[in-house]
């Protein structure tokens, strides 16, 4: 789809790679000004030279002072935020474990990023929103907020807490004209998936077959495809749109059920 996004700013969290990466391309090639901001600066930085009119810069989504600094800063330089996309987000790969084992710093770190980052980042660019009332937001949460799976207790809480805050941001922030919708992503391609689930190893190849027997589609998402989604949210057009989860999961979540992988 297309969108005209020409006179708009808009911050993409954890755009450095991934998801995050392919919107802020999309975002910039419907003609908005992007701001890339993630954790890994010089990633941000690199992404940003590769696109036309965006900037990239450090900011570490569960850190409230860097949030803080970040967003003044974007204040400074583009002199509004239209859109906001909460993208950064994290999981556990090392301790796939059942919640008796699962270490209390690992649902910790996970919850700082996913649920407190997304808390931060909205709360932080709402106050600004509510002031030029006006604005977009769209949290990425995940078929695991919808759908549970074992294994990943903090991961699929935090993003379950996503879709509900998303619901609850909407609820507060439409008297101020400002939409707040979700994208819940189903097993999407990118370089940590394809590390995790999608090698060429046989081990792998085993993991990648069961994971995809609960998809319809067969195969896994692209970022390209998730991004389409984002940029239906943030467009000014879709003004009476808010509250709302669309799972991009190739028919997963159709089904209701997650078959273990
Ligand atoms: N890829 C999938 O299969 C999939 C499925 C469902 C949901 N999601 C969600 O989509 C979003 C993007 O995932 P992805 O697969 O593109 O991940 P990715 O690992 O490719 O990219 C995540 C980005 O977030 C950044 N980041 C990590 N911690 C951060 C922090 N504290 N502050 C700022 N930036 C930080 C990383 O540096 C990276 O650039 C996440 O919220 C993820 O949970 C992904």
């Amino acid at each position: 789809m297309k969108a005209d996004l020409s006179n708009q700013v808009a911050l993409v969290t954890g755009a450095a790679h991934g998801i995050g990466l392919a919107t802020a391309q999309l975002l910039a090639e419907n003609g908005a000004r992007v701001v890339i901001a993630d954790l890994d600066e010089a990633g941000a930085k690199a992404a940003a030279a590769g696109m036309k009119n965006a900037m990239g810069l450090r900011m570490d989504v569960s850190s409230a002072t860097e949030v803080e600094a970040g967003v003044r800063q974007v204040e400074a330089q583009c002199g509004r935020i239209d859109i906001l996309v909460n993208n950064a987000g994290i999981n556990t790969t090392n301790h796939r474990v059942t919640i008796d084992q699962f270490p209390i710093e690992e649902w910790d770190r996970i919850m700082a990023v996913d649920l407190r980052g997304v808390f931060l980042v909205s709360r932080a660019v709402a106050a600004r929103m509510i002031a030029q009332k006006a604005g977009r937001i769209v949290n990425i949460a995940s078929v695991l907020g919808i759908v549970p799976a074992r294994l990943q207790c903090a991961y699929t809480a935090a993003k379950a807490g996503v879709i509900n805050l998303t619901q609850t941001m909407a609820l507060e922030l439409a008297p101020h004209h400002i939409t707040v919708n979700c994208v819940a992503p189903g097993s999407t391609l990118t370089a940590a998936t394809e590390k995790l689930f999608y090698g060429q190893e046989p081990a792998l190849q085993e993991k990648a077959r069961r994971m995809l027997s609960h998809v319809p589609a067969g195969r896994p998402g692209r970022v390209e495809e998730v991004a389409q989604a984002i940029l239906f949210f943030a467009a000014a057009e879709n003004s009476y749109v808010t509250g709302q989860v669309l799972s991009v999961d190739g028919g997963w979540t159709a089904g209701g059920f997650l078959r273990d992988f």
